[in-house]
């Protein structure tokens, strides 16, 4: 594996679709322990992955079975989404005491003491940035947090947050993949390039749609992508496809979203791959369907 970051691994194992892999405790053990053993020491969470936190829950089970663990992973998980239901709608919510609970109710569900990382989920239009100031403040003194961060917000929530917050952020979990350019466009890569502030990648892949999608899009990517693969010697095109995550120079931390460990070691595999510059715009240029000015 590559130098790590001071706070999270090279690679990231998302854990947003766990309850779907069909896992006992022991199997998701076993899980753990192989990409460990491969150097993904972070594992991304949240309250909202799972039907009623099944996800937080179930890798709480694994840590209870095996306390050694603990001490070998960086936990990240999130706050600020809340699930209505009729006449109630799904809703943000990052007032202090909300984010206060929400990180008692996941150390409960983990089985943990603390959080490596904190990330405030979503952008909340009502977010006061002076009470989620005083929120970390807060769960840093009791030693429940360590680092904090933040998810999907554009460079001016960012900027606004860090002006509040004593600590550095640390990240900014946003959507990158060749599909969604978004982040490429908008300034948000800028913005944490300027301040040295390493994102995390969520959907390398799309999540999965990139494999099975018929779109125009989707065969012209797939067509550049396994031509790339052959010019560089990857093993799949989702190789390829994180080591165009890797390349931009904000140098996102791709998270992984397969519970398949084969494909997690393959994915360990693009940290040797590089693409040039041009095998960067083929694929950009795939994407877009049309080329650069
Ligand atoms: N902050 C946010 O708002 C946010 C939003 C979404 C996700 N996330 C985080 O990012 C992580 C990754 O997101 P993601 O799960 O969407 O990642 P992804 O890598 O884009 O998608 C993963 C999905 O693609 C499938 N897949 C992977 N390789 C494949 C292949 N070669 N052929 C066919 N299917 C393949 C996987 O199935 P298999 O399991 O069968 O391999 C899985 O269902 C999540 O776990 C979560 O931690 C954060």
């Amino acid at each position: 594996m590559q130098k790590s970051h001071p706070v999270f691994s090279p690679l990231i194992q998302g854990y947003w679709r766990m309850a779907e892999w069909g896992m006992t405790t022991q199997q998701q053990h076993t899980f753990l322990k192989q990409h460990l053993e491969m150097g993904i020491t972070t594992v991304d969470h949240a309250p909202v992955y799972g039907p009623d936190s099944a996800c937080e829950r179930m890798f709480g089970q694994v840590l209870a079975l095996d306390s050694s663990l603990r001490d070998q992973i960086e936990i990240v998980s999130k706050c600020g989404i809340y699930r209505g239901e009729h006449p109630q709608v799904n809703h943000y919510n990052s007032g202090k005491d909300a984010i206060l609970k929400s990180v008692d109710e996941s150390l409960s569900r983990l089985q943990t003491d603390h959080l490596d990382v904190l990330l405030l989920h979503r952008p909340d239009l009502l977010m006061d940035a002076d009470e989620a100031a005083e929120a970390f403040t807060q769960l840093k003194a009791a030693g429940k947090v360590k680092h904090f961060g933040v998810s999907n917000f554009t460079p001016a929530q960012f900027e606004l947050l860090q002006s509040r917050v004593d600590e550095p952020l640390i990240t900014n979990q946003v959507e990158i993949n060749p599909v969604n350019l978004l982040v490429t466009e908008d300034g948000t890569l800028e913005q944490l390039q300027q301040q040295r502030v390493q994102p995390m990648a969520w959907s390398c892949l799309a999540g999965g749609r990139i494999f099975s999608d018929n779109s125009e899009q989707m065969e012209r990517l797939r067509h550049t992508l396994n031509e790339v693969a052959a010019e560089i010697g990857a093993t799949s095109i989702d190789q390829v496809i994180f080591a165009w995550v890797m390349r931009l120079p904000a140098k996102p931390v791709p998270i992984l979203g397969s519970g398949n460990i084969e494909r997690v070691r393959s994915a360990v595999g693009a940290l040797e791959l590089t693409l040039t510059n041009e095998q960067w715009y083929r694929i950009w240029v795939a994407s877009k369907g049309h080329g650069v000015a």
